[in-house]
């Protein structure tokens, strides 16, 4: 057997188990798994290493249209090279369309901004933000139809939140076309009250977008979202649950039959809404909804990643630039933490967080941590022919050095923020090699080649995980 690579002697993490064997690639495809293999071009020493999938980040934003004068900190090529340096292969980053334009023009621009930059493998989700006849009856099934098989709907954001029953007619189509709907929960009109109320207070710091987004707003927000599921007989993921008290609506809306998946983020298990009080201006750093919680929480998000309740581990990476005008400190943000842009940066640091605090601290498995980091993410958005080490798969593969250990630092990352609410934080377990589809893509920290990444059309979602 003539192989074009082989990757040598490392611990294999397959979803039949952990093993030592060599990986045999040809034409960018696993072509064998055994003990030894011979005759390659190349062959990769990866002995002491740890070959997992490569990681799918299901869940960031990149060039998304964030409001007048405010600019994402990323676009594909920088998104993609963060990407590709944390040791993932494929990124499903969310197509908002523009102020009047329609959902499939929307597609068709968000293709032209990623064609040729991408140096992982990408494919959209849409956000679903008007429910007119046009897009529900014909846009969204043609979309879907096309590979676009997952959309997202807000129940905040002003702009964004669609009403009961408008969520229900998005179910609907997702139910007829055989799609997911995945559902950002917090309730709009409790935050908007309680904003209202911080404002006239004079409370106005950065530390208050969180005290304006309390557990009730994203419990109550989740309750709603899962009966709203049930009443129009659709399965549903819940993305960036953040604390215990929405994770509990989770496990009550499992228990009665309804088909939620549930996905959490480094955020909630190593942040908390103390960091939006740090001084100055510093808070707004750790700007993101829902808000990062209490240590209470985090114990509790644990117990759901280490039980099983959570079949992903996403970053919702959502960059914008401290220092700067457009980003973080956009005109008034100052003022009131109204008009700080929502979002923190994560793509890069997602897995080796998750690797240090989780695999090397002995919270979770290597099995656990590739499922919840890249093979549910495949099966659950419909990208069948990644998501796990077996003969047959895209030859997506991170080896992993177990023992290096070096903090997270800012002039380390790929990514266009100018900080990362990680800085120092200690990390034992790097990705070293990041190999998209048989070639490498990323090595000891530096990328490898030019963009080589394309956009994959994604198949059914498969919602019996
Ligand atoms: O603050 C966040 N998470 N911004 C990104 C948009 C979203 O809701 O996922
Ligand atoms: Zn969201
Ligand atoms: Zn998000």
């Amino acid at each position: 057997m003539t192989l074009a690579t082989i990757i040598r002697g490392a611990r294999v993490v397959t979803p039949a188990g952990v093993t030592t064997c060599d990986i045999g690639i040809e034409d960018g495809k696993i072509t064998a798994l055994a003990a030894r293999l011979e005759g390659a071009g190349e062959v990769i020493d990866a002995s002491g290493l740890i070959a997992m999938p490569g990681g799918i980040d299901s869940h960031v934003h990149i060039s998304q249209p964030s409001g007048p004068g405010i600019e994402m900190a990323d676009d594909f090529g920088s998104a993609t090279a963060a990407a590709v340096c944390g040791g993932n292969t494929t990124v499903l980053p969310f197509c908002l369309p523009e102020e009047g334009q329609t959902l499939r023009a929307a597609v068709a621009a968000y293709h032209d901004k990623a064609r040729g930059n991408c140096r992982c493998d990408v494919s959209f989700h849409l956000i679903v933000k008007q429910t007119d006849p046009v897009t529900l009856g014909q846009d969204l099934p043609a979309l879907i139809n096309a590979g676009h098989t997952s959309f997202k709907v807000f129940m905040t954001y002003q702009g964004l939140a669609l009403s009961d029953r408008e969520i229900l007619d998005v179910m609907a189509v997702a139910r007829e076309q055989g799609a997911l709907v995945m559902v950002h929960a917090e309730n709009e009109d409790a935050i908007e009250f309680l904003r209202d109320k911080a404002e006239r207070d004079g409370n106005t710091g950065p530390q208050f977008h969180a005290r304006t987004r309390p557990v009730p707003v994203e419990r109550e927000a989740t309750h709603r979202a899962i009966s709203l599921a049930e009443i129009a007989d659709v399965p549903l993921t819940i993305v960036h649950v953040s604390n215990g008290e929405a994770l509990a609506e989770i496990r009550r809306g499992r228990q009665r039959g309804a088909r939620v998946f549930a996905e959490t983020c480094p955020q909630y298990i190593t942040l908390t809404a103390d960091d939006l009080d740090r001084a100055g201006f510093e808070g707004a750093k750790y700007v993101c909804s829902p808000p990062p919680r209490t240590t209470d929480d985090w114990g509790a998000i644990w117990a759901g990643i280490t039980g099983g309740d959570f079949e992903l581990f996403s970053s919702d990476h959502c960059p914008f630039r401290f220092a700067d005008p457009a980003g973080k400190d956009a005109p008034g943000a100052r003022n009131t933490f109204r008009n700080i842009p929502n979002g923190i940066p994560g793509v890069e640091t997602r897995l080796p967080i998750l690797f240090s605090e989780g695999v090397i601290k002995g919270h979770i498995s290597l099995q656990r941590f590739a499922a919840i980091t890249a093979t549910n993410h495949a099966r659950l958005y419909g990208l069948t022919t990644k998501g796990a080490i077996m003969v047959g798969m895209d030859a997506d593969i991170v080896l992993w050095d177990p023992e290096l250990k070096r903090p997270i630092r800012q002039k380390d990352l790929h990514h266009g923020a100018d900080y990362t609410p990680w800085e120092g934080f200690e990390i034992t377990g790097w990705p070293v090699r990041t190999i998209l589809r048989g070639q490498t893509v990323m090595q000891d920290g530096a990328l490898v080649g030019t963009p080589r990444g394309g956009h994959i059309a994604r198949g059914a979602p498969e919602v019996t995980l």
